[in-house]
């Protein structure tokens, strides 16, 4: 009975030595992470793959079995790709953020390296969805505030009022599995752009640049400035009449007086030629 389980407890060292043995696969993760595009894993052995050895891929949220000699669980998400006698890759179809922060693995017969896919700065960047962005600009009794709300975005972006070179505060930030949605906050005693003027804002995220897309241009809402863009519109229209009778004016002004003097010359020239006949 003893001698039974000693040997059963060698032959479960020797597995486990055997699986645990990782020097002659080596697993590549992407280095450039895109959703809704493929994931590619590379998987690459120190000597030619034999035919009489499985190859195997597992991982994703679960950590279960992805492909089996070529053979995958789901045709449409997972494929298996031969490059060369030593090369094989998997490729995920339209990478979702499930498919990251979590660990795979290549097996070809008992070797297996296993390693955790973890996004970065440096491997991924997922721009905000323009059509979600929130931008809501308000002045009130004097007070100016700025909300913007950046939707699954990564990384955390740092975004700055363009012409001012102005940082927006991040007031709050949730996080899914990967993306996060952000909130910046700025609030000022006097207003932050002036009226009238295109509100410009500019984020970094990682290496790229987002601008925020504003619709319109910023209408100040305070009763004040209402007042003074009625009077200045009262103004401009008075102008217009002024300037209008003005030049009509004038016109009529010129055509009587060159009428006149059309007139006097025409009597002139009658007059001369009355004159010419009378001398022949
Ligand atoms: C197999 O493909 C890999 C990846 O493309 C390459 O690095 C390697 O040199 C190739 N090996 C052979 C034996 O062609
Ligand atoms: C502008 O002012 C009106 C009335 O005070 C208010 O109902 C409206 O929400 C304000 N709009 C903005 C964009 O501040
Ligand atoms: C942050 O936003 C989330 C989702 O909108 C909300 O549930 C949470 O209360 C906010 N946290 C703070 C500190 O405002
Ligand atoms: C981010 O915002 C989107 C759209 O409002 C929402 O569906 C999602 O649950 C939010 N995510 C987090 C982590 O708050």
């Amino acid at each position: 009975m003893a001698i039974y389980s000693t040997s059963g407890f060698l032959i479960f060292c020797l597995i486990q030595n055997s699986v645990a043995n990782h020097a002659n696969v080596h697993l590549k993760l992407p280095t450039e992470i895109r959703l809704g595009q493929q994931l590619k894993f590379d998987c690459e052995t120190s000597s030619v793959i034999s035919a009489t050895k499985s190859r195997q891929w597992r991982g994703g949220a679960n950590n279960k079995l992805l492909c089996y000699d070529g053979t995958t669980v789901d045709p449409t998400k997972y494929k298996e790709k031969m490059i060369n006698q030593t090369n094989y890759e998997l490729i995920v179809e339209e990478a979702s953020e499930n498919d990251l922060e979590c660990p795979y693995a290549c097996r070809v017969g008992f070797d297996i390296d296993q390693k955790f896919l973890k996004v970065n700065e440096n491997n991924f960047v997922q721009l905000p969805d323009k059509k979600f962005t929130k931008v809501d600009y308000q002045m009130q009794n004097g007070q100016a505030r700025l909300i913007l709300v950046l939707f699954k975005v990564f990384p955390k972006p740092v975004c700055k009022l363009k012409n001012q070179e102005r940082v927006l505060p991040e007031t709050n930030a949730t996080k899914s599995v990967v993306l996060y949605n952000v909130t910046y906050r700025l609030e000022s005693s006097e207003s932050i752009i002036p009226c009238g003027e295109q509100l410009d804002i500019e984020c970094k995220v990682g290496k790229e640049r987002y601008f925020v897309p504003v619709k319109n241009s910023i209408t100040c809402n305070s009763s004040k400035t209402s007042k003074d863009s009625a009077t200045s519109l009262v103004t401009i229209v008075g102008v217009c009449v002024a300037c209008i009778s003005f030049v009509g004016l004038a016109v009529l002004w010129a055509h009587c007086k060159r009428k006149k003097k059309h007139n006097g010359e025409y009597k002139r020239a009658v007059n001369k030629a009355e004159g010419m006949n009378l001398t022949i």
